[in-house]
């Protein structure tokens, strides 16, 4: 599982039919523990909090045990050890493998050395299927669907991952227009943008949030990826250069948009915003846990419960 687009709607319809019944039985205590007799190694060569910690609690309310390291300090790699041979050892202690790494590629590299399934949780700037996923059912959750509204996705599209998966992720449904809004050195890589319009989506490119706020449904905003720019000055030019405020959402935003982050947030959304009910994105973060469940029984028992 490397890409949003290894999936259809489809599969991504099952899947959220999926987290509804996770969902409701996590809220009930009743959780069956269907996956007692699986062990999944979490292997994060990169930071992570929601992801990694998502996953774990996930597989831990289903019954499975888990194996896992956070850094490649903690394991035989700081030896010397290559990827390879460590994703060799975790296809022979494990039964499903979630992989982070900085590079891109990594986890379809992974996939095609372990005989077990492998889910991509972030692979330097290029893929994040499974926050995508997340964002796509987060929407369909507050607003009903994906379908025929305008979302705005603001920040940094160049090195963004989660952007760039998330708007990926659409392609699948039917919004009726995304704005792409960043400053012009962060704007969207040329083979994303392609990609979107091959498929369909009625894109904008802009600089400014502001022409654009009344019209949104959904506002999406990321980070400014600061470690993964090649030359830190180029980062100082546009760190801060956008910061959503509460002040700012009251005077032009419709009354119901939702405001998504995938987080970790740095300064772009202040906190005054928390509060108000453009808040979406600690929901977001909470509802990774009934997705990954319904992701995690998907893969290890197919439709069988
Ligand atoms: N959204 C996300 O990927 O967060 P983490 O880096 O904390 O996993």
């Amino acid at each position: 599982m490397i890409s949003i687009l290894d999936f259809t709607r489809d599969d991504l319809e099952k899947l959220f039919e999926e987290t509804d019944n996770m969902r409701k039985r996590l809220d009930e205590g009743n959780v069956p523990k269907i996956l007692s007799n699986s062990i999944i190694a979490l292997a994060f060569f990169e930071p992570s909090t929601r992801t990694r910690m998502s996953f774990e609690t996930a597989a831990k309310r289903l019954g499975a045990n888990t194996i896992s390291f956070t850094s490649e300090e903690a394991i035989s790699v700081s030896k010397g050890e290559s990827f390879a041979d460590t994703i060799r050892m975790l296809d022979g202690y494990s039964d499903l493998i979630i992989v982070r790494h900085k590079y891109e590629g990594a986890a379809l590299f992974a996939a095609e050395i372990a005989k077990a399934p492998v889910i991509n949780a972030g692979d330097g700037k290029q893929h994040h299927p499974t926050q995508a996923m997340l964002d796509l059912y987060t929407i369909r959750y507050l607003k009903g669907t994906v379908d025929d509204l305008v979302i705005g996705v603001l920040g940094d599209l160049k090195y963004g991952r989660a952007a760039a998966s998330f708007l990926l992720g659409l392609t699948h449904f039917r919004p009726r227009r995304i704005y792409l809004i960043s400053p012009q050195e962060l704007k969207l890589r040329p083979e994303i943008k392609e990609l979107l319009m091959e498929r369909g989506l009625n894109i904008k490119e802009l600089n400014s949030l502001v022409d654009v706020l009344p019209e949104l449904d959904i506002l999406y905003v990321t980070r400014i990826q600061k470690e993964r720019f090649p030359d830190l000055r180029e980062y100082e030019k546009v760190k801060g250069s956008y910061r959503i405020s509460s002040k700012l959402l009251f005077s032009l935003a419709k009354k119901d948009l939702k405001i998504l982050h995938p987080l970790p947030r740095v300064d772009e959304i202040s906190y005054d915003v928390d509060s108000t009910s453009f808040a979406a994105y600690f929901t977001q973060a909470r509802l990774g846990v009934p997705l990954r469940m319904a992701l995690l029984k998907l893969i290890l028992l197919g439709g069988e419960s």
